[in-house]
């Protein structure tokens, strides 16, 4: 199961809005085929993985990371394939809650084929927590906050510089996270001091992410490179019904797409109808602590840095309310990584576990 988890992360940037998808195929302890879910509307990674078994999968033992779908999708059901192999038994990692693709365990049940559900059950929901999240709340995208930080929790120096924290490892990692997710945000005063451009560099993503900034005022202005580029790459701003309307014409002169909620909750709300199913906020301070203030943030990507910028720095979660021990909210760990000398911790406010 731990190598049908690492196959489905081949998958990364190129699946969304499906799930990842990794799969193996048993006979014994010899694995004989895998397969995966490489592309959005291709085969799954269960129909990838026996075509890789051929005959070998007659008797077998089919272990993949997410309940096979019961339904006619893009593809036909994966139930319908694995009976055709003539799978003895199959083990998948965790339930899908899908509304169109869930009961694989009861057909194969019915066909008279071994299930079992686990293990690696909270891992497999990990993996594919965006999925899994948009299956249980409809209100809004999956959120997930990324930070770079000083060993202090400091984002940037007292003069506001933030380029580079972190070591070139980290900033690869960023742009392979990128390419997963369906937008990216900053904040308005991030966009205005790092000018960043907020492209996934490394791997390319079947769909470029969607270039977020949140500026209620709308003062992004047109030497800023997301405003430049805003026909190139979909770029859309967040601003309030008091943005002046003046500075809304020219975003939308230039390309960019502007909203206008009066909460962040509605700017949310509004992402999701507008298709975004994950979004990645790359800070700065004053929206991320906003973000996770309102209970907003589902995941943090949080890059500490064994660097010092002390008193006067900005710090990275400001504004939190104060909680007593006992009742402070703890959050899930889902993975620790070290990258070249930083060390990427990856934390859940909650697992988004399907029932069983
Ligand atoms: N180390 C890192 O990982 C990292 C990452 C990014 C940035 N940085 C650094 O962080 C600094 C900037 O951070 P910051 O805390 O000053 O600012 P920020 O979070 O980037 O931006 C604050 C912006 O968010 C907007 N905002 C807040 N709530 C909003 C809402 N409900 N709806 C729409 N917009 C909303 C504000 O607009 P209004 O003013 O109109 O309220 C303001 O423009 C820079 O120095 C940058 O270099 C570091």
């Amino acid at each position: 199961m731990r190598h049908a988890l690492e196959l489905a992360w081949r998958g990364w940037g190129r699946v969304s809005p499906n799930p990842l998808v990794g799969a193996v195929v048993l006979r014994g302890d010899e694995t004989v085929a895998e397969g995966w879910h490489a592309e959005f509307g291709g085969p799954h990674a269960e129909l990838a993985a026996l075509h890789a078994a051929g005959e070998k999968a007659r008797g077998a033992t089919l272990v993949v990371s997410l309940e096979p779908c019961a339904h006619h999708g893009k593809t036909p059901p994966c139930t319908d394939a694995i009976r055709a192999a003539g799978v003895r038994r199959v083990v998948a990692a965790v339930r899908d809650p899908d509304a169109e693709a869930r009961g694989g365990v009861e057909v194969l049940k019915r066909a008279g084929i071994e299930t079992q559900i686990g293990p690696l059950t909270e891992e497999a929901a990990a993996l594919n927590a965006p999925f899994l999240f948009t299956r249980q709340q409809t209100d809004r995208p999956f959120v997930a906050l990324k930070l770079a930080t000083s060993i202090d929790g400091r984002i940037a120096d007292a003069g506001g510089r933030s380029q580079w924290i972190s070591g070139p490892e980290a900033r690869d990692h960023v742009h392979w996270l990128r390419a997963g997710f369906d937008a990216i945000a900053v904040g308005g005063t991030t966009a205005l001091m790092d000018n960043p451009q907020l492209t996934a560099r490394g791997l390319t993503p079947r769909k470029p992410p969607v270039r977020i900034v949140f500026d209620r005022r709308a003062m992004l202005n047109l030497g800023v490179s997301l405003v430049q580029t805003a026909r190139e790459v979909p770029t859309w701003v967040m601003a309030s019904p008091e943005a002046p309307i003046s500075n809304v014409s020219v975003l939308e002169g230039n390309g960019v797409r502007v909203f206008r909620p009066e909460t962040l909750a509605q700017a949310f709300a509004q992402l999701r109808l507008a298709g975004i199913q994950s979004l990645l906020c790359e800070g700065g301070g004053a929206l991320g602590a906003k973000l996770l203030a309102e209970g907003l943030v589902d995941r943090l990507y949080w890059v500490q840095s064994p660097v010092w910028l002390g008193e006067g720095a900005v710090a990275a979660f400001a504004g939190i309310p104060a909680s007593p021990l006992a009742d402070a909210p703890r959050w899930v760990v889902v993975e620790r990584r070290p990258l070249g000398s930083d060390t990427l911790l990856v934390l859940d406010r909650r697992l988004c576990l399907p029932e069983s």
